[in-house]
């Protein structure tokens, strides 16, 4: 198994291109399967994750192809997806497959909505607590699906075709407002979802689907109405930045010093970690490029955070905010509302001498001079490259184990640190 090894102690400056967002391309994947013509995705990062959504959606019987690079071409631009879903072959999403990668699941509303059937698994556990898809379910029926949980799997059914309805969220799920939105597209009527999340990668997949043809309005409100048309056509569509990568990057900046431009950025996307880092002490700008991140000089601040959906600070920069606060010159309290468990770096980031004293959802990040390098686990994405923040600022060596984590969320995470001055290097095994 591959490990990241790196010595930490240099600032970062220089450019980081920053990728198409993962968590909106694999839900506009997944709204390829809506439509018998052709879906060009583009900017789609290069990530574990979205290889093997393709592995998923070629088991339904769609054909995927990467567009080959041409002459000029940026060498850091995302690829380009042709999601051709003309036959679906199989309704079915086995669990081997929907137990790797739980937004695999959300195939659930495009098959049903377009087969009038489907029977996908649930997802299983999970590393951050668990998350169930109750919502998902609830909205599906209320869109007229019938539904039974049989070995393990949803068996949806829909014979007539889906029918419009009032769905109304008990709680912010960006991964049932997705399946709403898709499951609504071509219903029968009109939809209303009300408490839906206002996530961007949501404002992307009813952009991506409105030139489909669907008709959705309300998109990145709290209410969103989709009125259904029968069929959708074919688009192209270019994935938004990723504001988690570009966030997790800002933050090393904050952590290490230096000054690095994070071009493709779009500081709109993530206003409120953006403000965070402020108050940490970092300079943060909109550029022509991008965003401008320095930290020259004074040390980190203290900040009290609390994780809230859109557009409050996103739980998926909890543990990344955390490696940075080891380091301020004061207490910060972290609080955790969106996920329980989600506080497993807590255990490794305190082997790089850092201490945080857990107490129920929030924790208390008492901030030291120095953290020291030491060999560490990744537990799942985010905490992995939380670990690789806090390693570029520890002294001396810190080994991060089972990359694969970093691999599902981070295209080319090592080279584009290392570009900017970091001493970091994959160790293949
Ligand atoms: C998505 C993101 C993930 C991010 C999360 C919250 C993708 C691929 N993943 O995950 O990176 O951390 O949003 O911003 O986009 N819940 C239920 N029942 C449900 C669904 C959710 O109780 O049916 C709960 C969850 O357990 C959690 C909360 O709702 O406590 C929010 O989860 P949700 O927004 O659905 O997360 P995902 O869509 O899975």
């Amino acid at each position: 198994m591959d490990k990241i090894r790196i010595v930490g102690g240099r600032t970062l400056n220089g450019t980081i291109p920053i990728s198409g967002a993962k968590n909106a391309a694999l839900p506009l994947m997944i709204a390829g399967l809506l439509t018998e013509e052709k879906l060009t995705l583009e900017n789609v990062p290069r990530l574990a994750d979205v290889a093997l959504l393709q592995r998923i959606l070629g088991n339904h019987g769609v054909d995927i192809t990467t567009a080959g690079k041409r002459n000029g071409d940026d060498p850091h631009a995302g690829q380009t997806l042709e999601i051709d879903a003309r036959a679906i072959v199989d309704t079915t999403a086995p669990y081997d497959l929907v137990s790797r990668m739980r937004a695999s699941f959300w195939v659930i509303a495009p098959l049903i909505a377009r087969m009038g059937e489907a029977r996908v698994s649930l997802p299983g556990g999970c590393a951050i607590g668990t998350r169930p898809v109750d919502f998902h379910l609830d909205a599906l029926r209320a869109l007229g699906a019938d539904l039974e949980i049989d070995a393990g799997y949803v068996v949806a059914r829909a014979p007539k075709g889906l029918q419009g309805g009032r769905i109304v969220f008990p709680k912010v799920s960006v991964g049932a407002t997705h399946t709403a939105l898709m499951a609504a597209a071509t219903a029968q009527g009109e939809t209303v979802i009300e408490n839906a999340a206002r996530e961007p990668e949501i404002g992307d997949l009813a952009a991506c689907l409105n030139k489909m043809g669907a008709r959705i309005s309300g998109a990145g409100t709290a209410t969103i109405h989709i009125e259904g048309v029968p069929r959708l056509r074919g688009a192209r569509h270019a994935v938004l930045p990723d504001r988690i990568e570009t966030g997790t990057y800002a933050m090393a900046v904050a952590m290490t010093g230096g000054d690095v431009t994070l071009a493709g950025a779009s500081p709109d996307l993530l206003e409120s970690a953006l403000d965070t880092l402020r108050q940490a002490g970092a300079q943060v700008e909109a550029t022509n490029e991008g965003i401008r991140v320095r930290r020259n000089g004074a040390g980190i601040l203290p900040v009290d955070v609390e994780t809230q959906p859109f557009p409050g600070f996103p739980t998926d920069l909890q543990a990344q905010f955390m490696a940075l606060m080891t380091k301020a010159k004061g207490n910060s309290r972290i609080t955790e509302t969106i996920f329980e468990n989600r506080f497993m770096h807590v255990q490794e980031l305190a082997r790089l001498g850092a201490r945080i004293h857990l107490d129920g959802d929030t924790a208390t990040v008492e901030g030291v001079e120095r953290l020291t390098g030491a060999p560490v686990m990744a537990t799942d994405l985010r905490a992995s490259v939380s670990l690789v923040i806090a390693g570029l600022a520890a002294e001396g060596e810190t080994l991060v184990q089972r990359v694969y984590h970093l691999d599902r969320g981070f295209e080319r995470l090592e080279e584009k640190l290392a570009r900017c001055g970091a001493q970091i290097e994959r160790i293949s095994s």
